[in-house]
């Protein structure tokens, strides 16, 4: 008898395993292709390019092979002012095109339909590089917001648009969220304040929207650390910052966070080689009542990560 009914248990989660996953495979679910792109969404995969973290295109997780982010304030083929500036995304020739634009069913509908349309994406070149904006449009009555290849419908070419910016005007985005996450960043951040009494401190929730087309997402799970995502809101200070990441105790005196001075690489702003030996004495000195003022932060040179990293941040965590 016992044997009888061990037999109808193995029988009886056959079933019902088979019931779930028959759920699983023919239920309704979620279609992340109707989720629509919104303005977040667009701007940061078209900033970060196809993919950030770890891949066979960056195996060291460096941050090359990615877009430039430009603001620009008149128009890299006329000179015409633009007012208010405009972001564009500068691909140079070979640079991985983001998700979207290879595969515009991603965007959503109406986003996917201007995109192709208004914004001739299908169009856009790998090979020869091209710079894309996110422009305004109205689809079946809504406001959408749509990726633009401005190579196709302005005529601006990536070196063009890049010396227009110039380097006051270049944000190495894309760069700056592969070192977050090869710096492991995230073993103490997160990037997703959540429904609760969170978002009071740390702003708003993201939308689903807002993750169209990214890879991955480093929304960060164990946190201890102050939420990010916003950071840039309640503190856009590029001083600030570059203090805080060449050492937080400069700013904050208990700060458990580590010091990254070594992203600022052998060189500073003007080329002079950084002597991060003298420069701890000199803060051991000042910690010790030994001087007043704490040694000032090198400048970072304009290809250190630290300056990428900084980009990142105050560009995109607003
Ligand atoms: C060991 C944990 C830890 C790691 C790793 C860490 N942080 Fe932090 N971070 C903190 C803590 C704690 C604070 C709050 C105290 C302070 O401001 O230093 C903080 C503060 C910050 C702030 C200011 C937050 C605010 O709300 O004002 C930023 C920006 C930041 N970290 C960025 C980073 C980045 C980028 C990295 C990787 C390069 C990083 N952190 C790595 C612990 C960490």
């Amino acid at each position: 008898m016992a044997f009888r009914r061990h037999k109808f248990g193995s029988a009886g989660i056959g079933l019902m395993f088979g019931f779930s996953m028959c759920i699983t495979l023919f239920g309704p679910s979620n279609d992340f292709r109707s989720g629509v792109s919104t303005w977040v969404g667009l701007d940061k995969q078209l900033s970060l390019g196809r993919v950030i973290g770890f891949s066979y295109e960056d195996p060291t997780v460096s941050g090359d092979g990615k877009p430039i982010t430009v603001i620009l304030n008149k128009d890299p083929k006329t000179g015409v002012a633009i007012d208010p500036p405009i972001r564009a995304y500068v691909y140079k020739p070979g640079v991985k095109f983001s998700p979207g634009v290879n595969h515009p069913e991603l965007l959503g509908p109406g986003v996917e339909d201007l995109s192709m349309r208004d914004g001739k994406i299908s169009s856009a070149s790998m090979s020869s590089g091209a710079v894309f904006t996110v422009s305004k449009g109205v689809f079946n009555d809504e406001e959408v917001d749509y990726i633009e290849n401005a190579s196709a419908t302005r005529g601006w070419t990536p070196d063009k648009t890049l010396r227009t910016a110039g380097d006051a005007n270049s944000r190495y985005v894309g760069k700056g969220k592969t070192i977050y996450i090869s710096e492991g960043c995230w073993w103490c951040h997160t990037l997703l304040p959540e429904q609760t009494q969170d978002w009071q401190m740390f702003g708003q929730p993201p939308f689903l929207g807002d993750f169209n087309g990214e890879m991955p997402t480093a929304f960060g799970s164990d946190r201890k650390a102050p939420d990010i995502l916003h950071v840039a809101s309640r503190n856009s200070s590029r001083e600030w910052m570059t203090m805080h990441f060449f050492n937080p105790r400069l700013v904050q005196p208990n700060s458990i966070m580590p010091r990254f001075d070594y992203l600022w690489g052998k060189q500073d702003a003007n080329g002079n080689s950084i002597d991060f030996a003298k420069w701890r004495a000199d803060y051991s000195d000042y910690l010790h009542g030994k001087r007043i003022y704490a040694p000032e932060v090198p400048e970072p040179a304009r290809d250190s990560e630290v300056r990428a990293l900084i980009d990142w941040i105050l560009t995109s965590l607003k």
